[in-house]
């Protein structure tokens, strides 16, 4: 099913949109509503999430598939309606705090699910926990949103920086890499993936060459890969995602580096960007909470149906807005729809056991997944699983106080 682009929208409200009342059918449900919750007021569903800009893929990926969750399930969880607000974040810190007032306040939704980008997502964890609103994060890893920042009504379900790139340090170093050379962007997730690889990797014996980076979003990469030319290290460990993953992998392979100088990452680097990259990404480690072919039945019913629905593959961030919808799914199960029994579906969804299309997923304390991170590799245009770098990583929750 394909939805409105709220890009292309020309009001005042071009970034905001009421969902065409989503997965559900005709205005006649909303004006002659029976009395019972399962059939009672939809559910309202606040995406913030980028529609534009170096990570609109990924945003769009993650309303796709969340979007099919809902729809294979009837548009309906827990036999409650679900609806949807979208508005366009465009991966702007400076605009996240008026974005999320604007749906908690003026769209007055339920629930939201955002975002992509680490610096948006802090804005948004802080409007959720001064307004009580429940919020799943379907992507942006930031570490303090299920640390210090945690509260029962925040969960996440992707990852947090720290835990899918910490477990790279000792996979490079067990490949003989001795020395490493860094390159992000400075922001949030480019610092704590680079600092979490780090300590992976200095603590299994590794050193650092040298740390680069360039403000988010651009792209001009050619005076660092200049430098890391000159400095010659055995490897490099690259975190950039979208739209920036795409051009440095490619400028990377054009300066001839990736004959050289082993490049490796975060898993963003080569997901839901391998058509763009092509051959230059061949042979590409990565880690991540995922890989293309995980053979589980999970795994090729939802590559099968989104297929389907989008007549693309299926990458990282569509599980991640499938797994999200998953999640909200638990908690109004417990509740039959009812969300004002908020309590009850919020400690349900903690405790959720779910049969992700990534593997085993469960919750902590902080509610960020627990989950296992796999080494991949880019083969024929695929992330390909090498082996469990990580079995159930947890993420260790630093300045989390709530209690197990
Ligand atoms: C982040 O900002 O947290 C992020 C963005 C894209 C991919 C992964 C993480």
């Amino acid at each position: 099913m394909s939805h409105s682009n709220p890009i292309s929208v020309p009001t005042s409200r071009r970034r905001f949109l009421l969902g065409a009342a989503a997965i559900t059918t005709g205005a006649a449900a909303f004006r002659f509503p029976t009395p019972a919750i399962a059939q009672g007021a939809p559910l309202k569903v606040g995406f913030m999430l980028p529609y534009s800009g170096t990570f609109a893929k990924l945003g769009k990926f993650v309303d796709d598939g969340f979007r099919l969750y809902v729809e294979r399930q009837g548009g309906s969880l827990g036999g409650r309606r679900i609806e949807f607000v979208q508005v366009d974040d465009e991966s702007k810190p400076e605009s996240a705090t008026d974005n999320m007032n604007r749906l908690v306040g003026r769209e007055k939704v339920d629930l939201v699910v955002g975002t992509v980008h680490s610096g948006v997502a802090m804005a948004m964890v802080k409007v959720a926990r001064d307004t009580n609103t429940p919020l799943i994060i379907p992507n942006a890893g930031v570490n303090e949103a299920t640390g210090p920042m945690c509260a029962p009504h925040i969960f996440r379900t992707s990852f947090s920086n720290w835990q899918v790139c910490q477990p790279m340090g000792k996979v490079m170093f067990d490949e003989g890499r001795r020395n490493a050379v860094t390159i992000t962007w400075r922001y949030a997730a480019g610092a704590q993936m680079v600092d979490a690889f780090k300590e992976g990797f200095t603590r299994a014996g590794g050193a650092i060459v040298e740390d680069l980076a360039l403000p988010f979003p651009e792209v001009e990469f050619q005076a660092l890969i200049t430098r890391i030319a000159t400095l010659k290290p055995d490897s490099v460990f690259a975190f950039f995602a979208g739209g920036g993953a795409v051009k440095f992998v490619k400028d990377y392979a054009a300066a001839g580096l990736n004959r050289t100088i082993p490049l490796y990452g975060a898993g963003f680097l080569t997901d839901g960007t391998l058509p763009a990259q092509g051959a230059d990404a061949n042979g590409i480690k990565t880690t991540l909470h995922y890989a293309d072919n995980l053979d589980n039945p999970a795994n090729r019913a939802f590559l099968e149906a989104f297929k389907a629905k989008t007549g693309q593959d299926g990458d990282i961030y569509a599980v991640q807005g499938w797994d999200a919808a998953a999640l909200l799914a638990e908690g109004l199960k417990a509740t039959k729809g009812d969300w004002s029994a908020r309590t009850q579906a919020t400690a349900a969804m903690r405790a959720a056991r779910i049969d992700s299309p990534r593997g085993p997923l469960s919750f902590n304390r902080a509610g960020n997944p627990v989950q296992n991170v796999y080494l991949r590799e880019v083969r024929n245009g695929r992330n390909e699983l090498v082996s469990i770098a990580g079995q159930a990583v947890d993420d260790p929750a630093r300045g989390c106080r709530i209690q197990a």
